[in-house]
């Protein structure tokens, strides 16, 4: 089985953060989306990836597979030229698929359960799709599917306004062979996307069977900063203590995932806490539900419920629900309550004394 992620679009809920990192490449619980999604598919034995990203995000979704050392796999990154929709995102990577079986799976898509039951049930099936659906409270926000008697799915209604159904699409599909030329004739749709559902409605209109599978733990699509951290806070639930770092004179309490290179020095740690590598946190309180990038340097601040993302100084500030970019610099930035920030890469923001950047 192949698999390919759509990592293109553009991410304009999560902007100004994705101005300059694209979301699927948000670190959640210190690593990015992409790698949650490429360990989901290792584990059920998918090892044959291919990424579609956009022009602008290739170099960073390159720089993502060095950095998560998934070298090893050898996946392909084709490009995407303009966010046409998941139907022409999936089209770029139709040649590489060779209408051999394949997995769908959005880039932005985060859950927990795995994903092997869908594929399993695919091939036990012989369905022509299969796709990963989840009851939820919002179907009008999702595309949802509809049922028939016989258990196959028999509509797909993209963000409907008047939803039948509370079965929404999470973002997992596994497609047969024998339906790539279905998705490359699918037209523009009322967004002025090629949506993907419209592909798998034309499979079912022509006698195709298309099967429904449950997610088994929980699902979030990552689109907005609340989203994001929401999902870091359950990732962490499940965070086992891992200290390869130093530690001196701190005090920690909880889970903390101190990766090799990272220092604590007269600090508290509230578990869950992720420090990666090279990652110094020097006094204050750091924590709970906070992922620290590597090469961060954090000092006399109180963080909690945020991501403070790779090469990133924060100094005598207080931050909580917060989304700071790589190589950026927060500086005596306090207020009451905490400040909440959502910045981009290559940020300064200093209160009470100047820059260091310049
Ligand atoms: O979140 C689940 C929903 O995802 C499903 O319920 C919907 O049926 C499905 O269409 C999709 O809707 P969204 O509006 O959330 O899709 P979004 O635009 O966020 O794109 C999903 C992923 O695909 C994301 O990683 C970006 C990528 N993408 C998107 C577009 C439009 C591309 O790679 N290329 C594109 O042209």
């Amino acid at each position: 089985m192949k698999a390919v992620i759509l990592a293109g679009g553009q991410g304009t809920r999560l902007r100004p953060l994705t101005y300059s990192v694209p979301k699927q490449l948000v670190p959640i619980a210190g690593r990015p989306v992409l790698a949650h999604i490429v360990a989901n598919l290792e584990e059920c034995g998918v090892e044959d990836i291919a990424i579609v990203t956009s022009p602008e995000a290739e170099a960073a979704v390159r720089q993502m597979i060095s950095d998560e050392g998934l070298e090893r796999l050898g996946i392909e990154v084709l490009i995407q030229n303009s966010p046409d929709g998941l139907a022409a995102a999936y089209e770029v990577a139709l040649d590489w698929v060779a209408d051999e079986p394949c997995v769908l799976y959005l880039g932005d898509c985060l859950l927990t359960g795995g994903i092997g039951h869908v594929i399993s049930e695919h091939v036990a099936g012989d369905f022509d799709a299969t796709i990963l659906v989840a009851e939820v409270d919002d179907p009008s926000r999702y595309g949802i599917v509809e049922v028939a008697d016989s258990g196959l799915i028999e509509r797909l209604v993209e963000k409907p306004t008047e939803p039948k159904s509370n079965l929404a699409i999470v973002g997992v599909y596994v497609f047969g062979s024998g339906t790539s030329d279905i998705v490359r004739a699918v037209e523009p749709g009322f967004r002025g996307e090629r949506e993907i559902t419209d592909a798998l409605q034309a499979i079912v209109d022509g006698g195709g069977r298309v099967a429904e599978s449950r997610l088994a733990g929980w699902w979030i699509d990552t689109g907005t900063p609340p989203d994001v951290l929401n999902a870091q806070a359950l990732l962490l639930e499940g965070l086992e203590t891992s200290q390869d770092g130093t530690l001196e004179g701190s005090d920690v309490t909880g889970s903390v995932f101190v990766a090799e290179g990272a220092s604590v020095e007269g600090a508290v740690l509230v578990g869950p806490v992720v420090l990666a590598e090279g990652a110094v946190v020097r006094g204050g309180t750091v924590g709970p539900n906070v992922s620290v990038g590597r090469g961060c340097v954090v000092e006399s601040s109180t963080i909690h419920n945020s991501i403070v993302m790779s090469g990133s100084i924060v100094s005598t500030s207080h931050l909580s629900d917060s989304i700071v970019g790589p190589d950026s610099e927060i500086r005596g930035v306090q207020g009451q309550p905490d400040v909440r920030l959502i910045v981009g890469a290559e940020s300064a923001i200093v209160s009470g004394e100047s820059s260091h950047s310049g």
